[in-house]
């Protein structure tokens, strides 16, 4: 069944991003967008933020990633296709160009609640169960080991540094898993966060357990 939401430019918008991130495979897809909608209204509505603002980044956020590719300006577009005045729409630009993670020592800037929320949302569907999955499925996409006793993990103080990184699979929740959780910003995410890393946490432990041949 299609996106569905009670507000018409809400769900326009909506299913233009589904449709054009139903073929993604690259932990992009539209069910992780769909996940950061989820959370995104949730923890809008506990932290008291302009939850109709907070949907729609949630939806785009990742339109305009640097590794899907899309040309600046695509967001804007789809936004004002779907019907939604100029105002939202440039609140929804703003937040879903600083929302990405761009390495351990580079600061966030979001100056908005409505900013803070959806990095929250965008954030905590990296960590947890859901996190694991993903950043299996990213190294393999990427033909990346799941594991490599040589490497150690680096901390990258550039997002060029980041960017380049061409690590293992486990070596991503030292470079930025295990650190989400103490860059929450409301409550309500980390609250959540606290959950999802200590799930990680004894996951990563027993898979270095099994690893050994230890467990
Ligand atoms: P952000 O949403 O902050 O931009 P990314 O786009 O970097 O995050 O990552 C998308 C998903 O892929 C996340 O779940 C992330 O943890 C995972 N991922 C990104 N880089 C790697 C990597 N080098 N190894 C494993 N997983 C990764
Ligand atoms: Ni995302």
């Amino acid at each position: 069944m299609p996106f569905e939401h009670p507000n018409p430019q809400v769900q326009a918008f909506g299913r233009r991003v589904e449709a054009e991130f139903s073929d993604e495979a690259s932990g992009h897809d539209w069910w992780h967008v769909w996940r950061v909608w989820r959370l995104a209204r949730r923890i809008a509505a506990a932290e008291g933020a302009e939850v109709r603002t907070c949907e729609l980044a949630a939806l785009g956020h990742d339109v305009e990633d640097h590794k899907l590719g899309r040309p600046a300006g695509t967001l804007a577009a789809w936004l004002a296709e779907a019907g939604v005045d100029e105002a939202t729409a440039a609140r929804v630009v703003a937040i879903a160009q600083r929302v990405s993670f761009k390495g351990a020592g580079v600061p966030d800037a979001m100056p908005t609640l409505e900013g803070r929320v959806v990095q929250d949302a965008d954030r905590l569907d990296a960590i947890g169960a859901i996190g694991v999955a993903r950043a299996f499925a990213y190294g393999g996409a990427r033909g990346r080991l799941l594991y490599d006793p040589h490497e150690a993990p680096e901390r990258h103080d550039s997002f060029e540094a980041y960017r380049k990184t061409n690590s293992s699979s486990l070596m991503h929740f030292y470079e930025k898993l295990f650190l989400l959780k103490d860059r929450m910003h409301t409550p309500t995410a980390r609250a959540l966060a606290e959950e999802r890393h200590a799930f990680m946490e004894a996951y990563v432990q027993r898979f270095l357990d099994e690893w050994e041949g230890n467990a």
